[in-house]
């Protein structure tokens, strides 16, 4: 069984360069699909979650090429509709290749994702809006079989909640579609306009991506293109948070300071302080971090879900009380029993509310990941914590933060990856 072993308590310095964005490289590979030339994508991680999207284009015919980290989509030839349970098992976020599905053939059958560790996820939002664009949907033991007999048509539609991936899914089957879509209530992520630029490149004509109005106009035919995905800002915070918890001053290369306005003032509060540059973020933190009075995640701009458990790392050894809110996923907080067993203080209500009562010092535990953000956390908690950490179950970490091991050995952490 393969585990991360960290000999916790050194100060992290150093300049690290940021990888390409998780949630940016998925709905873009998925986009390729509805393009009928070739997609050539830059600055993509190496993910386990990006080989499984790899897989799903090979399935359906496209030809994918790796050449470090630019990968190659010929859509050309695609010919196939249909993505098998197995494939969809292997990551959530494939149920974005079903809006490019239909935008490419008016056809698309895939099993439904189901829940995953963080929570139920369900995807009606996303079938909900295919159904209003004239999408009929037969869904049987798990199996979503979507055909279009009139077609797709363009349609105002709104969004109960600005859902990543619905935001997502609804544009790319717009492409396909008759006439004007417009979202109202859509995901602002910058993955989102990253997505949409994209497809633009490709002569789609999307305007509003990274606003709360999407308008897209379909039926354009989209041709090859060249596109750079953007810098991961959750791994950005990633960074962040190993300087703050380990007292550390760490330069991120490529980070955006605009993607991270929510989360900066939460490091300031605890104490960092920071410097920039064009695209170079500079953290230095102070001795000991301070509490966190109230943060609750939202979506963006909000302060992202994602880097929930790198803040309760840090609340756990700030000094006095701090609170935190998770509003946007049910199971967020899984990892922090294993936080516990590091000798944190914190209690979580009902699932969504933890308060964390800040400790001296973490100390090393045999612990497993939970889920990708969580177990990146663990590795947090592992870098600051005095003696020595086992984290198993890293196939979760590695889905969203490749050669982890890697990188916080060059700013100086004694991290290393054993099999057995
Ligand atoms: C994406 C990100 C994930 C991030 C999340 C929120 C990718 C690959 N993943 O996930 O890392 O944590 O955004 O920023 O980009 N919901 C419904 N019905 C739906 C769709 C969503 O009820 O049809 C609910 C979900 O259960 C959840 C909330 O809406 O409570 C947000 O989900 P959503 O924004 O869709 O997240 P994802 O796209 O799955």
């Amino acid at each position: 069984m393969e585990k991360l072993i960290i000999n916790g308590g050194r100060r992290l310095c150093g300049e690290v360069r940021l990888q390409g964005a998780k949630n940016s490289v998925l709905p873009i590979l998925a986009a390729t699909v509805a393009v009928n030339g070739i997609s050539v994508i830059h600055n993509c991680p190496y993910l386990s979650d990006v080989d499984a999207a790899v897989q799903i284009l090979r399935h359906i015919g496209c030809r994918v090429d790796i050449e470090g980290e630019t990968i190659v989509v010929d859509s050309t030839s695609v010919s196939v509709w249909e993505i098998p349970e197995t494939l969809m098992r292997e990551m959530r976020s494939s149920i974005i290749f079903l809006g490019a599905l239909l935008s490419r053939f008016g056809r698309g059958v895939v099993a439904a994702p189901g829940g995953c560790e963080i929570g139920l996820r369900p995807i009606d939002y996303h079938l909900d809006a295919f159904r209003k664009m004239g999408v009929v949907i037969g869904e049987n033991g798990g199996i979503i079989d979507c055909t279009c007999p009139n077609g797709i048509s363009g349609k105002r539609l709104s969004l109960n909640f600005p859902s990543v991936g619905a935001t997502e899914n609804i544009i790319l089957a717009s492409i396909g579609a008759e006439g004007e879509t417009v979202i109202s209530n859509a995901a602002r992520e910058p993955e989102i306009k990253d997505l949409a630029d994209f497809l633009n490149r490709c002569g789609a004509d999307i305007r509003g991506a990274g606003g709360s109005t999407v308008t897209i106009r379909g039926a354009s035919s989209l041709h090859s293109a060249e596109h750079s995905i953007i810098p991961d800002r959750i791994i950005a915070s990633t960074y962040m948070a190993s300087a703050a918890c380990t007292g550390g001053k760490i330069t991120v290369l490529g980070a955006e300071k605009k993607h991270l306005s929510s989360v900066i003032p939460v490091f300031e509060e605890a104490g960092c302080r920071f410097r920039y540059d064009e695209n170079r973020i500079e953290i230095t933190a102070p001795e000991r971090l301070r509490r966190i009075r109230y943060v609750k995640t939202t979506p963006y701009p909000g302060f992202p879900t994602d880097s929930q458990s790198l803040i309760t790392v840090m609340a756990s050894i700030g000094s006095g009380t701090s609170i935190i809110s998770e509003s946007i996923f049910e199971n967020r907080f899984r990892f922090v029993p294993e936080l516990i067993r590091m000798g944190a203080d914190i209690r979580v209500e009902n699932g969504c509310l933890a308060i964390a009562e800040g400790v001296e010092k973490l100390h090393g535990a045999n612990v497993a990941a939970t889920d990708l953000r969580g177990g990146t956390a663990l590795v947090v908690a592992g870098l600051c914590a005095d003696g020595e950490t086992q984290i198993e179950k890293t196939a979760y970490i590695y889905r969203g933060f490749y050669d982890i091991e890697k990188y916080f050995s060059i700013l100086g952490a004694d991290i290393r990856k054993v099999n057995g």
